[in-house]
């Protein structure tokens, strides 16, 4: 059986960024695949760290776990729903890793780079974030990992790793897909970016500072469609996909795409050559407070319990599989 596999840090409330880039897909997918594949669903707590955290962090964890079944998530026997944390071997693995990865391609991760920018002293967790992300993976010999396109570097980096690893010591880890597959898997036609409203170049996130610049998960919802409205586009007055140069407009076709479920593709031709931008941010801010909507009355309805009781499975689950894994990790370098 394949692997599907994604987490998403618990740092705060989540935005429409991680929502469309990486929650959603993994949710239509696991949907999808759950009969013949196994769906791994964890909050990396511990890559949580490496920064300021919004709230009680074990809460927000289990707010995460539920935006997953308020996305739709269905539940069977193949799906696994775990804490990073829970699971030792995730960091016993990563210090496995640590010892075969270079300080030369771990400085080359432009999340490494960005996230230290400006700081007069950096801590080691951020500097180490992706090699704990390749353990994440490759404990549980996962294929597929959605993610949004500002991740796919760390995937490279995870596969490197596990070609070197099995290029000394034999077969031990599956090498995750190449960025190409990723992308073909998750349907869509590139990486996934959902941009800041106001500046459209950035991707959107929670660390900007302008309210208006994000949809945040608990939005109001006509507070979100009003954010819509106000999204920054252009004054060539003809909506077409072109994120060079329409990367205002062409985010707003993104999202309407991602948040219908009708393919890319699609929603632009419906758009080709449409000059009135308030009919297109209309119908996308009718789309997502729609989403909302819906989305904010089933998360009320989840119970703290009912996601304690999956988190108790999954863990028990994930150690199983993730301590075998190390073991032969272990007895390659003779630590067994
Ligand atoms: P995090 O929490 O920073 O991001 C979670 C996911 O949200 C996606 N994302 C976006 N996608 C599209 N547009 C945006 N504006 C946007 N903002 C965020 C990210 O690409 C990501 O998929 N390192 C991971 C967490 C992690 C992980 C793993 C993921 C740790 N171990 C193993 C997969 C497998 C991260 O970026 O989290």
């Amino acid at each position: 059986m394949k692997t599907i596999l994604t987490g998403i840090r618990s740092n705060s409330v989540l935005t429409l960024g991680n929502y469309l880039g990486a929650l959603l897909p993994m949710v239509r997918l696991a949907n999808k695949h759950s009969k013949d594949s196994n769906i791994n669903i964890f909050v990396p707590d511990l890559h949580s760290i490496i920064s300021d955290v919004d709230g009680d962090l074990r809460s927000n964890i289990i707010r995460t776990i539920k935006y997953y079944l308020a996305a739709g998530l269905e539940i069977n026997e193949n799906v696994h729903i775990y804490r990073q944390s829970y699971v030792p071997a995730h960091s016993e693995l990563c210090w496995i890793l640590n010892c075969v990865a270079t300080m030369g391609e771990t400085s080359r991760m432009i999340q490494y780079k960005e996230k230290s920018k400006g700081q007069e002293s950096c801590n080691v967790g951020i500097f180490d974030y992706p090699i704990l992300m390749a353990a994440d993976i490759l404990l549980y010999d996962a294929t597929y990992v959605p993610i949004g396109e500002d991740q796919f570097q760390h995937i490279e980096l995870t596969r490197n790793l596990a070609m070197r690893f099995n290029h000394k010591f034999g077969e031990i880890f599956t090498v995750p897909a190449k960025t190409s597959d990723q992308i073909a898997f998750m349907g869509v036609n590139e990486g996934i970016r959902i941009r800041d409203l106001l500046n459209p170049e950035k991707k959107m996130s929670k660390s900007t500072k302008a309210e208006n610049s994000k949809i945040m998960l608990d939005d109001e919802p006509a507070k979100a469609a009003k954010k819509i409205m106000s999204a920054t586009t252009d004054s060539l007055a003809k909506v077409k996909f072109d994120m060079f140069n329409q990367p205002g407009i062409s985010n707003l076709l993104q999202i309407e795409s991602l948040v219908t479920g009708v393919p890319l593709q699609d929603v632009i031709s419906a758009w080709a050559g449409e000059t009135r931008y308030g009919d297109l941010k209309k119908k996308v801010a009718e789309s997502v407070s729609g989403m909302l909507t819906v989305f904010q009355e089933k998360l009320a309805a989840i119970s703290d319990e009912q996601v304690y009781e999956l988190l108790e499975q999954g863990e028990k689950y994930a150690n199983k599989v993730a301590n075998v894994k190390l073991l032969e990790a272990q007895k390659a370098f003779h630590l067994r």
